[in-house]
C-alpha cells in the first residue's frame, strides 16, 4: 500500500476506487496510507470520499484489519429463517446488494469453506465476480464425497480447491450412501483416487472428530489459509458457530416469507431468553434487505478482551463441545451495545451479472 494514490487525488474518492485501496488494507499503517482515518464514535473514513466509498469503509475496514487469523461466516435467509424452499431452491433469498457484499467478503478471504449439502443443491463457483479481488480457494467439506465430480468447483479451475473427505468415505460408498454420481474418490493413503481436475487437492481425514470447525480451521491456516469465509448453508455455519469457530457472522434478512424450507442457524438454544447469545450487532440496510453483522469475539462485560490472532479456531480447544462464547449473558440493555451501521446507506447496485454463488 502506498499513500501515493491519495496524495494526488483531485476529486472525493469514488467507491469503485476505494474498494481498490481497500482490498489491500491489512494494517493501521496501511489504513493511513489509503487516506482512512477513524471517527471518535469507531467509524471508518476516508479523508475525501462519496458517501457510498464513505459506506464501504466504514462496513469492511475492520475485517481488512482483524488480522491474518480470521474466521467469518455469511447466510442470506427470510425473515422466518430459512436460507433456502424445501426443495433447496435459494435463487434468491436476498438481493443484489447482498450477492455485492458476499462476493466482497469472498474477496477479503483466504478460503471460502462451504457444506457437502450446499455444493451439491447449488453447483455454485465461489469466485469474486460482483466486484474486483482474488479468488479464495473454495474449501468443501464433504465427508462421504457426495458432491459429484462434474459440478464446477472441481472442474472450472478458476480457483484451486480443496475437497476435505473422509477416510471412512470408501466404506460409505460400500454401505450405498452418497451420490450416485460420486467421484471416484481419493485412497485411504490421501491420494486422490482420479477424476477431478487439476487445481483439485484431496484432503483425506482420518476421522470424524478432524472434521471439527477449530481443527479444520486450523487445518486451512497451515496451509496459508487464515481468514476463512463458511458461506453456508445452515449446518455447517451452525457447527462453527457453535463450537465457537467464528469470530464474526454475518446474516442478511430479506422481507420474504418461507413458511418452512431449509433451516439457517440451528444450535441447542438457552431456556430463558436472558441467556439468549446477544452478541454486539451492527445494522445496515442493503437495498430491501438488513445486513446484521455479530462480533462472536466480543468478550462478556468484566472478562478478559478477545485476542482476534488467537481466537476461535487458533486456540486449544477442539472437537465438537460447545464452546462459551462468552458473551451468553443479560448485556444490561443490548441496543445499548447496538451500533447502527453505515447511516442505513446501501452499497451501490451491483452490476447486473449472473446471480450464482
Ligand atoms: N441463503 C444462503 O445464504 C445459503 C447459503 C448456502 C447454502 N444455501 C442453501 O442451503 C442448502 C444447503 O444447506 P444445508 O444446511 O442443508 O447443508 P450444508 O451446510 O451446505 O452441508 C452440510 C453437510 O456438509 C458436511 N459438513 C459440513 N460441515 C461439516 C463438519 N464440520 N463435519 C462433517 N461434515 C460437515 C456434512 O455432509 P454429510 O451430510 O455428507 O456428512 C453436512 O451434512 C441448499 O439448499 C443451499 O441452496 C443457502
Amino acid at each position: 500500500m502506498t499513500g501515493r494514490a491519495v496524495a494526488h487525488r483531485t476529486a472525493p474518492l469514488d467507491v469503485s476506487a476505494a474498494w481498490e485501496l481497500l482490498r489491500s488494507v491489512r494494517s493501521a499503517a496501511d489504513a493511513a496510507a489509503a487516506g482512512l482515518g477513524c471517527d471518535p464514535d469507531g467509524r471508518w473514513r476516508w479523508r475525501d470520499a462519496s458517501p457510498e466509498a464513505d459506506a464501504l469503509a466504514d462496513r469492511y475496514v475492520s475485517l481488512c484489519l482483524a488480522g491474518p487469523l480470521f474466521t467469518f461466516a455469511q447466510l442470506g435467509q427470510s425473515l422466518d429463517g430459512f436460507i433456502a424452499s424445501r426443495t433447496g431452491d435459494a435463487d434468491y433469498v436476498t438481493g443484489e446488494e447482498d450477492r455485492e457484499h458476499l462476493h466482497r467478503l469472498r474477496a477479503l478471504a483466504d478460503a471460502v469453506v462451504i457444506g457437502a449439502g450446499t455444493a451439491v443443491a447449488d453447483d455454485p463457483r465461489l469466485t469474486v465476480r460482483a466486484c474486483t479481488g482474488a479468488h479464495p480457494v473454495r474449501v468443501v467439506i464433504d465427508p462421504y464425497r457426495r458432491v459429484p465430480r462434474g459440478h464446477q468447483v472441481f472442474t472450472d479451475g478458476s480457483a484451486p480447491t480443496l475437497w476435505v473427505v473422509g477416510a471412512d468415505a470408501d466404506e460409505a460408498a460400500e454401505t450405498g450412501r452418497g451420490a450416485d454420481e460420486r467421484a471416484p474418490g481419493p485412497r485411504r493413503d490421501g491420494r486422490d483416487g482420479g477424476g477431478v481436475g487439476a487445481g483439485v487437492e484431496v484432503l483425506t481425514l482420518r476421522d470424524r472428530a478432524a472434521f471439527a470447525p477449530r481443527r479444520l480451521v486450523r487445518e486451512l491456516a497451515r496451509r496459508g489459509l487464515g481468514r476463512v469465509l463458511v458461506e453456508g448453508g445452515g449446518v455447517t455455519v451452525s457447527r462453527f458457530l457453535r463450537e465457537g469457530a467464528l469470530h464474526r457472522l454475518y446474516v442478511t434478512v430479506a422481507p420474504v416469507l418461507l413458511g418452512d424450507g431449509v433451516p439457517g442457524l440451528r444450535f441447542t438454544g438457552p431456556e430463558r431468553m436472558r441467556d439468549a447469545l446477544r452478541p454486539p450487532t451492527r445494522r445496515a440496510v442493503l437495498g430491501e434487505d438488513t445486513l446484521f453483522e455479530l462480533d462472536l469475539r466480543a468478550p462478556r462485560p468484566g472478562e478478559p478482551g478477545g485476542d482476534e490472532n488467537t481466537g476461535p479456531g487458533q486456540g486449544g480447544d477442539e472437537g465438537e463441545n460447545p464452546v462459551h462464547h462468552g458473551y451468553a449473558q443479560p448485556l444490561g440493555g443490548a441496543q445499548s451495545r447496538r451500533t447502527e451501521g453505515p447511516r442505513g446507506d446501501a452499497l451501490p447496485g451491483a452490476p447486473a451479472a449472473d446471480v450464482q454463488r
